[in-house]
């Protein structure tokens, strides 16, 4: 008898220990910045609140194929970090959620545009202007002369010399396709992707991979967000940071709520968070140089200064929509990476 109610009383202890582990306060996080910065977000957001976060970090294009295949049964709570034009076109497909955060007066007016573009299903945390990288040490080495301009790019020289993302995996290749068309037109434009394919080592699947391969020596040129080559450059690599001299498109990072996320009331309060001056501050921690978007945070001296980059005025509204989106990768898929190098 003693035993069976030792029994009894060992199996109500498990089912409560169960029961407040299932109840532990809990966050699904998929970021798509730098996997540094993903880290100090994700730890900084625990420290701060309790609430445990698991967080995955993935490139913008594939964190928005992740969304999309889970919609039935989604698995994220919330979507940090990336280009705004996945989050554009996550918001049109109805896989993120609108969101009225009580934070929205403290930001900037280009992070509000991004949310109101979008019926308040995703906003800007950050922008940043698109541009590339080398290796000096490399440059000269091989007796290059240095590219100042997009078209640069395309001299024969260069063959073999030149590293960018695939289009499809990530938001930064996007945003060069994207730009390339609205800087040229999109016959042009296409046939200067063209010709930078000949140029090309390697697609990679992440969109800053380039130039930490051009810090690390294995690549001279790498097309990026300027502040990722600064970043390289800062931790004392022989990298020069380019504006390119026809000018450039740029990006407003965004954050999402993913629709019927699990744990809705732990993905507002990191949301309201992330937000705030002090966690978008953690971005200096991890030499993040994008200008965040709380008027109140503060921007590294290091970041590149927009005002002096000749920016094209970026149709987010287009890019960023659905249509246009696949339309233009489709179309990079079958005219440009078909073609032999
Ligand atoms: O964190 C660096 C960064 O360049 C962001 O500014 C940008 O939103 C993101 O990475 C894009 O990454 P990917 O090109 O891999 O999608």
């Amino acid at each position: 008898m003693k035993r069976i109610n030792l029994i009894a009383f060992s199996s109500l202890i498990a089912i409560a220990a169960s029961a407040t582990a299932a109840s532990a306060d809990k966050l699904t996080l998929y970021c798509s910045a730098q996997e540094d910065w993903c880290q100090l977000m994700a730890r900084s957001f625990e420290d701060a609140t309790g609430i445990d976060v698991n967080m995955t970090r993935k490139s913008s294009g594939e964190t928005f194929a992740q969304v999309k295949a889970e919609s039935s049964n989604p698995k994220g709570d919330v979507w940090w970090g990336g280009t705004g034009d996945p989050h554009l076109q996550a918001a049109e497909e109805n896989l993120t959620e609108s969101y009225m955060s009580p934070m929205r007066d403290q930001l900037h007016d280009w992070a509000i545009s991004q949310a109101e573009g979008a019926d308040n299903k995703t906003i800007g945390i950050y922008s940043g202007a698109l541009g590339y990288g080398y290796n000096t040490d490399l440059l000269a080495a091989n007796n290059l002369p240095e590219p100042s301009c997009w078209r640069d790019l395309l001299k024969p020289e260069y063959k073999g010399h030149v590293q960018m993302a695939n289009p499809n995996s990530s938001g930064t290749a996007y945003t060069t396709l994207a730009s390339m068309v609205q800087l040229f037109g999109e016959e042009e434009g296409f046939e200067f992707m063209k010709g930078l394919h000949s140029n090309i080592n390697q697609y990679t699947k992440s969109g800053s991979a380039p130039i930490k391969a051009a810090g690390r020596g294995e690549n001279t040129i790498g097309i990026v967000f300027m502040h990722d080559a600064v970043k390289q450059a800062v931790s004392g690599f022989p990298v020069k940071v380019v504006a390119p001299c026809e000018g450039t498109g740029y990006e407003i990072g965004s954050m999402s709520i993913i629709s019927g996320a699990r744990n809705m009331d732990e993905a507002k309060k990191f949301y309201d968070w992330a937000l705030s001056a002090d966690a978008q501050n953690l971005a200096l921690q991890v030499n993040a140089f994008q200008v965040p978007s709380n008027r109140g945070a503060e921007t590294s001296p290091s970041a590149p200064d927009m005002s002096t980059i000749k920016l094209i005025d970026y149709d987010f509204k287009t890019y960023g929509s659905s249509d246009e989106r696949k339309r233009l990768l489709q179309r990079w898929d079958e005219d440009v990476s078909t073609l032999p190098q």
